[in-house]
């Protein structure tokens, strides 16, 4: 285990933010089976910071769910601090990944990545992203009522593959898609949160022996990759982030090694691809059940305007963030929202929660894309992408991508519902549609 699990202090009520009494197995399983609901609860028992006493924290998790304590959590990085707390993820990301990477060398790696994914650097993505739609639309449309998160993954791996790793080699991509599909299956993740003689790798058909299989030949890929660019004598002119990355340098001259790079690079795949293609299911999905703002939007989107589109994904990351918090811990015994929190314990900005707060957001519950037109919203009302130093540095690609699929697939088609509205299940840090976000496509007469 992490050292921050085993630093994490034991469970005092009288140094944490009050608690549910029901016993950690029931905690744990009331907030897989219904994250938002169950959090939700105890925000409205507990006030806005609580303590939720869950599987794998042996003291608790602290909670901050309205703006003001999502805001002191984001960006009080003095209090709070990032990296050592994104822990659990370490096995999968790669402990020397920008997520896991605590300060001060988070800043220096932060740096070294961030141009790559500067909005403007990203623009010049569109033609290509919109290319990758494009050639998984038919797929789509024939899907017949079929859940749209595994379209979306296909469509979200080819592009971070593409602008990432810069595979244009369909059967290299092929293989990066057999390799991480089974690892990122939720069964497989599952191991992020067994005790520790169940990470043990015990054989092939251990979880742990299974799991640093299948990642290990992640990484096998990965390292080709590197090794291929190294030695690539074009790689000046090409614009994906591993041949920008291959000459990086820092104020003092100093680049990536393999090592950093594997991990970097493994963190980017990872945190890039299933985000964002939960964000699509969902917004798919929510549009489905909204048939008024859906055609609002098409409307729009007919009439060669992006106001809408940018209200309902702003909407869609309200009502149904992808990410479940952004996690920190607590650099010393402090105070959030009048409550205690001791040195070294997880608190997690939840801002689904906030996202719900009705002094916030009236009617905090419907889909009601136009509350974006024209108002800014509050300070820390709205973090879908996290904030502070350790914001999402993937924000402008994600929403390149959510765009495009929705200008595309709205061209072509009206998504209707497929079944019932979907409530979001937990799986690892990603909140998905319980059924993958059924919907069924009516193509658009004489568009398509
Ligand atoms: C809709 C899609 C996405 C969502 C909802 C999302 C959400 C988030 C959230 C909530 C965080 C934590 C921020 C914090 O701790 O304050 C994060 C961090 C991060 N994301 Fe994303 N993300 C998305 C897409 C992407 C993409 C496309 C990439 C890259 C290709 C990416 C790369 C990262 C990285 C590297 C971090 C760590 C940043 C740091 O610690 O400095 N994400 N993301």
């Amino acid at each position: 285990m992490n050292d921050a699990f085993t630093r994490e202090p034991s469970w005092d009520p009288r140094r944490f933010p009050p608690a549910a009494r029901a016993p950690r197995a029931v905690q744990t399983v009331r907030m897989l089976m219904d994250p938002q609901g169950y959090a939700r609860s105890l925000r409205a028992r507990l006030g806005p910071v609580f303590s939720l006493r869950t599987h794998p924290y042996r003291g608790a998790l602290v909670c901050a769910a309205d703006a003001s304590a999502n805001r002191a959590v984001l960006t009080d990085h003095e209090r709070f601090t990032g990296g050592d707390a994104a822990a659990l993820l370490a096995p999968a990301v790669g402990a020397g990944s920008l997520i896991c990477t605590p300060p001060p060398v988070h800043l220096d790696h932060r740096k070294l990545l961030l141009p790559s994914f500067h909005g403007a650097r990203i623009a010049v993505w569109a033609e290509r992203v919109r290319a990758l739609v494009g050639a998984q639309l038919p797929a789509l449309l024939s899907g017949g009522g079929a859940p749209v998160r595994p379209w979306a993954q296909r469509l979200t791996l080819d592009v971070i593959l593409r602008v990432v790793l810069g595979l244009t080699d369909p059967s290299r991509t092929a293989a990066f898609r057999q390799a991480l599909g089974p690892f990122v299956a939720t069964g497989n993740l599952v191991y992020l949160f067994l005790p520790e003689p169940l990470r043990r790798d015990l054989g092939p058909l251990s979880p742990g022996g299974r799991f640093h299989r299948l990642r290990g030949a992640v990484l096998d890929l990965t390292r080709e990759e590197i090794a291929a660019r190294r030695a690539a004598p074009d790689r000046t002119r090409r614009d994906d982030v591993l041949s920008l990355l291959l000459d990086a340098r820092d104020e003092r001259g100093a680049g990536l090694d393999d090592a950093q790079l594997l991990d970097e690079l493994t963190g980017l795949v990872l945190a890039g691809y299933e985000t964002t293609a939960t964000t699509i299911a969902w917004t798919l999905h929510l549009l489905a059940h909204h048939p008024a703002a859906r055609d609002d939007l098409i409307a729009d989107l007919d009439a060669g305007s992006d106001r809408l589109l940018k209200a309902t994904v702003k909407e869609s990351g309200r009502l149904r963030p992808a990410v479940w918090n952004a996690m920190r811990t607590a650099a010393r015994d402090t105070m959030l929202g009048g409550r205690p929190v001791p040195r070294h314990a997880f608190v997690a900005a939840l801002f689904p929660l906030t996202h719900l707060d009705p002094e916030l957001w009236p009617r905090p519950d419907d889909f009601r894309p136009e509350r974006h037109l024209g108002a800014d919203p509050a300070p820390y009302a709205l973090t879908p992408f996290g904030g502070g130093v350790r914001r999402c540095i993937g924000v402008a690609l994600a929403q390149l991508e959510i765009e495009t699929v929705l200008r595309v697939v709205l061209a072509a088609a009206v998504p209707e519902p497929a079944g019932p509205r979907e409530p979001a299940r937990l799986v690892s840090v990603t909140l998905v549609p319980a059924r993958g976000g059924r919907i069924r496509l009516r193509p658009r007469t004489g568009r398509t």
